[in-house]
C-alpha cells in the first residue's frame, strides 16, 4: 500500500471526495483502523479524557503524545499520522520546534496546533520552514476550555464567524497543510472549506468540510455520560468494530454523516 500524504488529502479535496479520520492512541486500534482503510489517524490530546480519565486536555504532556504516537505508528505504518501539540507545548517558537521534533521522531507525519492569532501563524511558519508540516485547529479549541468557561460552540454570531473565517485564511497563508474545524455552525464550516485550498477536517462543523474526524470512543460508543451532539455510535448499527469503522468511512464518503442532528 502507498502511504497517505497531505498531497493525497489535497487531491481528494480537489476531486470533492470526502474522507474520514479518527483518533487512535494505541497499536491495536491503529492496526485495525489501517486494515479497514482509514487514511488519517490523529493522536489527539483528547487522550487526556479518553485514556487518562481527566476532564480536559490540559494535563496532557508532550511525552504522553510522543509515547502514544510511537504506539500508533507501530500499528499503522502507512496511514497519515497527525499528532497534537498539547497545552503550552508551543507557547514560543523555540519550544514549538523542540516539541514538534519529538513528535516527528516518534512517527508523526504532521503536528497540529490550536488557535488563531499572529503567534500561531508565526509558529506555523517557523515549523514549516524547518520541515515540520502543521495542521491548524480553530473554532472550539479544547485547550482554551478555561477561557470559554466550558466546551461551547463558537462562531455563532456574524462577528465571531468572520473572525474564524479570517483565521482560516491566515492559517493557509502561514503554510498550514490542513485545518481542523471544531464545533462551529454548518454554514461557517462550508464557507471556510470553500475559501481555503487546503483540506478542512470537521468535527461538529457540518457536512461540507472536506474530511470528518471523530474521537474513536465516540464513534464506537465507548464514551459514556453526556456525549457531544456530533457523536455517533457506529458500532451499534454495525455489530462489529471493523464493520463500524467501515460504516463510518462509508457514511462520510456518501455525505450521510454528519446528518442534521449532528450539526450546529
Ligand atoms: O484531540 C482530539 O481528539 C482532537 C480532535 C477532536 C480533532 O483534536
Ligand atoms: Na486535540
Amino acid at each position: 500500500t502507498k502511504p497517505v500524504t497531505t498531497s493525497v488529502l489535497r487531491q481528494w479535496k480537489l476531486a470533492k471526495e470526502k474522507f474520514a479520520c479518527i483518533t487512535a492512541y494505541d497499536a491495536s486500534f491503529s492496526r485495525l483502523f489501517e486494515e479497514q482503510g482509514m487514511p488519517v489517524m490523529l493522536v489527539g490530546d483528547s487522550l487526556g479524557m479518553a485514556a487518562q480519565g481527566h476532564t480536559s486536555t490540559i494535563p496532557v504532556s508532550i511525552s504522553d503524545i510522543a509515547y502514544h504516537t510511537r504506539s500508533v505508528r507501530r500499528g499503522a505504518p502507512n496511514s497519515l499520522i497527525m499528532a497534537d501539540m498539547p497545552f503550552m507545548s508551543y507557547s514560543n517558537t523555540d519550544d514549538a520546534c523542540k516539541n514538534a521534533a519529538s513528535l516527528m521522531r516518534s512517527g508523526a507525519n504532521i503536528v497540529k496546533v490550536e488557535g488563531s492569532g499572529s503567534w500561531v501563524y508565526e509558529t506555523i511558519r517557523k515549523l514549516t520552514q524547518r520541515s515540520v508540516p502543521v495542521s491548524g485547529h480553530i473554532g472550539m479549541t479544547p485547550q482554551a476550555v478555561n477561557i470559554y468557561g466550558g466546551f461551547k460552540v463558537q462562531g455563532r454570531n456574524e462577528t465571531a464567524a468572520s473572525k474564524i473565517l479570517e483565521a482560516a485564511k491566515q492559517l493557509e497563508e502561514a503554510g498550514a497543510q490542513s485545518m481542523v474545524l471544531e464545533c462551529i455552525p454548518e454554514a461557517l464550516g462550508q464557507k471556510i472549506s470553500e475559501s481555503v485550498s487546503i483540506p478542512t477536517i470537521g468535527i461538529g462543523a457540518g457536512k461540507y468540510t472536506d474530511g470528518q474526524i471523530l474521537v474513536m470512543h465516540d464513534a464506537l460508543g465507548i464514551s459514556s455520560g453526556r456525549v457531544p451532539r456530533f457523536a455517533k455510535n457506529f458500532l451499534s448499527g454495525a455489530g462489529d468494530i471493523r464493520a463500524a469503522v467501515r460504516l463510518y468511512m462509508q457514511e462520510v464518503k456518501e455525505g450521510l454523516y454528519p446528518a442534521k442532528e449532528h450539526t450546529y
